[in-house]
Formats: C-alpha cells, structure tokens, sequence
C-alpha cells in the first residue's frame, strides 16, 4: 500500500471502541487494545474507515456517535450489527466454541456445532456486503482474525476484485489438529481468496502452509523465502508470510514514567508491605494457563519456604466471554483455587494471592506493570501475548524479571531475556518463579535491556509497515522451490 491516496479499510469482528452513558449523556472512545493503537495513525493518514460489530449497547444513537467519532479520529466507522441467534451461533459458537479452542491446540474444548457453521458463513456474508456496499475498487481492504475468515471469499462472490490482505492475531494449529475441524477444505479454499495472508510467527505460517498442501492439493508452493512463501492456487498467486504484532514501545515507556503511575507504583508496594511482586495480567481464559499458574505457585510456596510473607501474586482476570460455559467454569475454579491456596499459606499480615476480577483502569495498569518485580505470563498457548511487551517496555528501571511461556507467539522474540517455560511443567515454572526471585540485580538489568531494546525497535509502527510493504505486486520468483 504504497499510494498515499489510498483509502484503507480495516476490518475486525469488533470495532475498537467504548460506548458508555454518563448521566444521559453517550460518549464514544477508541478501544485500548494494540491494534487500534498501531492502525489509527495509518487510518488517519489513508482518511480510513473501520467496519465491525458495536458489541452491545444497541440501544446508544450509533450514527451520531460514530460522525462525532470520525470528526475527532479522522477516521471513519461502520458498524455491522448482529442478532442474538447471530451473537451466540457466529460469535460464541463457530468462533469462540470451535476455531478459538482448535487453533490453541485444545480439542478438549472444541464443539463442533452443525448449525454454527452455516451461521459462521452468513454473517462472514453480511461483513462482505458491508464492505462493498461502503468500498470502491481503489481501497485497501485488510480483514483481521479468526472470526472473519471467509469475508474475502464472499467479497470474491460479490464481485470485488482488488488485493485482499488477511491477519490471523492467533496461532494456526499443525495439520494433525487442524483436521479434526470438520469444515477444514470450505476454510482453507475461503482463506486462499485472499492475496495476502499474515501469521504471527514461522511456526503459524508453516502449519498454514502444510495444511494447504494437505487438504487443498491443488495448491502450489512456487518459492519459500525467509518471511513469506508464494503459493500458487486457482490460477492466482498469494503471498503467505509472518509478522509478530508488538506495540508502541514509546506510549507503554512514557506512560510508566508519568507522575501519576509513579504515586501509583510507590502506593502499591508500600501497600503489599515492600515484598516482592509476582503479577499475572489476562483476560479470563481457559489458554492462558491461570490454573496450571496457581499450582505452580502453590509449589514454589511448598518446595522454597523462604519465599513465604516475602513475595505475593497479583493475579487480574479481566471478565471475558463470560456466556461461553467452559470461561464461567474456568471463574468459579480460579476463585476456589485462590481461596484453597490462600487458605493454606496465609499469614497474619501477608495473603499469597491477590485476586482481582475486573479490568483495570491505565495508570494501576501501568502501575503494576512497572512496579512487580517479576511477570508470570504462562499461556498454554497464544498468538504472541501483548501482556508480555507491555511489561517490559513499563520495566523502566529493569528491575523485572520476565517469565514466559515457550508456547506464546512473543517467546520467537523474547526467548532469550525471559526465562522460558513450559506452563505444563508446574515443577519447572515453580523453579522458575524461584530463579526469577532470587536472580541478582545485574543479571535483571542486563535481560530487561536485551528485552526491552528489541520491543523499543519491533514495535507495532514496524508491524503495520512490514505488512502494508508486503502487499504491493508480486514478483514472480526465478527459483522455484517445491
Ligand atoms: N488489558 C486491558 N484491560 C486490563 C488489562 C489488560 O485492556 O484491565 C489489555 C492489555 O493491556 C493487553 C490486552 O488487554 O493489551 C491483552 O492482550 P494479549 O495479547 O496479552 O491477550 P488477548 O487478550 O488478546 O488474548
Ligand atoms: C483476542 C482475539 C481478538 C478478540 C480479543 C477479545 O485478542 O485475537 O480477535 O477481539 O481476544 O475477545 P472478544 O471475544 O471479546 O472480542
């Protein structure tokens, strides 16, 4: 996308906002996640406009906030509205029942519905006929994540011929696993209508790839280069490549230093006594290893008595697709695995866990990011996991010590100043919640400053520039490898 009169038109499930009502007045604000955060200065510029789902809230005057939203975003929304069969057979069901499940690699969890899927393709259907109804052939189209996958094969159908970009934000599982999905071909062929499709890391691309050579033998591998492979399918070529999502370095590093976040640091462990801080950070979700994280601090507690009444985890769940029955399960089971373990170990004066179920407002957010002397960030599997990035580039005094998951997409990148895990291994993360209390100050602020040099120079800005480089013409390789 290198016209600057280009418009660009992104695409997601959810539009990046917040709707609320302050005494009867609505107000309209950008949503806080990375992607908005690393899109909107690209959507300024290419004067762009965001089309998704407005979540709830059906009853707020949508068009007047989303005109008095692009006159103060200078970017446009179009809102796609769901029905309540649509909310719980798309969204809750085909997407968060099946896809979320099989492509974290955990088929215990998966349902494979016969009636989701059909409903899965309508409302693909109705984002596409969003888009061309609001599109012109000049746009830039770029649709965003697992929930939307077929929206470019529907554009296809609706006649739209221009270059379609695809970001899949989570993992793509092995072919072994993806074939379970009993639409596995009908997604795959949908997928392919795209002409750029990016993945968070090799691993992701490569299992993409292996599952079309699989399951689409048509296909044809034309070369393999170091960040994308070109593919050859129904007489089109497309490029499939990999790019780590980060964030805005500056904005996390600036915030951390501000004098509110400071009070709020200090206030902090003031508060919880000047012992050390161990903090966990996740939406409420059975991947991120929230109980696998208990036991292994109830462990490190029983194997190294040394670190009782002197560290203490902080634990925040933030509420999440509470009407799917397995994340309402996974809260009743965190609430009684915090009560079991600070049943067990407390003692007057000092509580294990501290257990906060509810988002938090920025500055305590950056406040405990800056303040914790060490994270525990255990999916059992993840796209990349931002919670691992936002922490260091809020470490400012690199005091912090990064313990990470092997199987998060953020480990490619970061393997080399956290200390790795297997979240499986509850006496492994134990040992390492041990090393990272025990670890001396040198070594912390020579791994924070390897950590933090490579988020401060991959940040998201690089991402979305990776990206849109990526999806100019195609050069026809010379080397074909099969
Ligand atoms: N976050 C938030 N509210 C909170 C705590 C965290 O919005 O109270 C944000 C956090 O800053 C991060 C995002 O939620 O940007 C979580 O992203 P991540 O990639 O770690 O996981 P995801 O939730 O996308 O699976
Ligand atoms: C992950 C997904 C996003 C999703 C977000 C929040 O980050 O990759 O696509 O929007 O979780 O989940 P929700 O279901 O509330 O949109």
């Amino acid at each position: 996308m290198d016209n600057p009169h280009q418009r660009l038109i992104v695409v997601s499930n959810r539009l990046p906002i917040v709707v609320s009502q302050e005494e009867d007045q609505w107000q309209i604000k950008p949503g806080s996640g990375g992607l908005v955060t690393a899109l909107s200065p690209v959507l300024k510029q290419h004067r762009g406009l965001w089309i998704g789902w407005p979540g709830s809230g059906d009853e707020a005057p949508l068009d007047e906030l989303f005109d008095r939203f692009s006159d103060e975003q200078q970017y446009q929304l179009h809102g796609v509205t769901l029905s309540d069969e649509e909310v719980e057979k798309y969204y809750l069901g085909f997407s968060n029942k099946t896809l979320w499940p099989l492509f974290h690699d955990l088929l215990g969890h998966c349902h494979f519905n016969e009636e989701n899927w059909p409903c899965y393709g309508a409302v693909n259907r109705r984002f596409a006929e969003a888009i061309a109804e609001v599109s012109t052939p000049d746009d830039f189209i770029w649709v965003h994540d697992y929930q939307l996958a077929l929206v470019g094969s529907h554009l296809r159908d609706l006649g739209i011929r221009q270059s379609l970009a695809f970001f899949l934000h989570i993992p793509f599982p092995a072919p072994d696993l993806f074939r379970r999905l009993p639409w596995k071909t009908e997604l795959l062929r949908g997928l392919l209508d795209y002409d750029l499709i990016g993945f968070q890391t090799l691993r992701d691309r490569r299992n993409f790839v292996n599952s079309v050579l699989a399951f689409v033998p048509e296909t044809e591998v034309l070369s393999r280069q170091r960040y994308f492979t070109l593919l050859r399918y129904n007489g089109r070529t497309l490029k499939i490549g990999h790019f780590p999502i980060s964030i805005d370095f500056a904005q996390f590093d600036a915030a951390a230093r501000s004098p509110e976040v400071t009070d709020a640091a200090w206030y902090l462990h003031e508060h919880l006594g000047g012992r050390q801080l161990v903090l966990g950070i996740d939406r409420l979700d059975y991947t991120k290893g929230i109980p696998e994280r208990f036991l292994a601090f109830e462990r490190a507690l029983e194997k190294y008595p040394e670190i009782r009444t002197n560290l203490s985890l902080i634990q925040v769940v933030v509420p999440s697709r509470i009407d799917v029955a397995e994340y309402q399960q996974l809260k009743d089971e965190l609430e009684g695995m915090a009560g079991r373990i600070n049943g067990r170990f407390a003692e007057p004066g000092w509580v294990p866990i501290h257990y906060l179920y509810r988002s938090l407002d920025p500055v305590q957010l950056f406040a405990y990011y800056r303040t914790s002397e060490i994270a525990l960030v255990t999916p059992l599997r993840d796209g990349m996991n931002l919670v691992a990035k936002e922490y260091c580039a809020c470490s400012i005094e690199r005091k912090g010590v990064l313990i990470l998951s092997e199987f998060a997409g953020a480990a490619d990148r970061l393997g080399k100043g956290a200390l790795l895990v297997n979240p499986y291994d509850i006496e492994g993360t134990a040992d390492a919640i041990f090393q990272a209390y025990s670890m001396a100050h040198e070594e912390r602020l020579r791994r924070m400053g390897m950590l933090r040099a490579e988020i401060r120079r991959n940040n998201v800005y690089r991402w979305v520039g990776w990206f849109l480089a990526e999806t100019g013409p195609h050069e026809e390789p010379q080397d074909y490898l099969a």
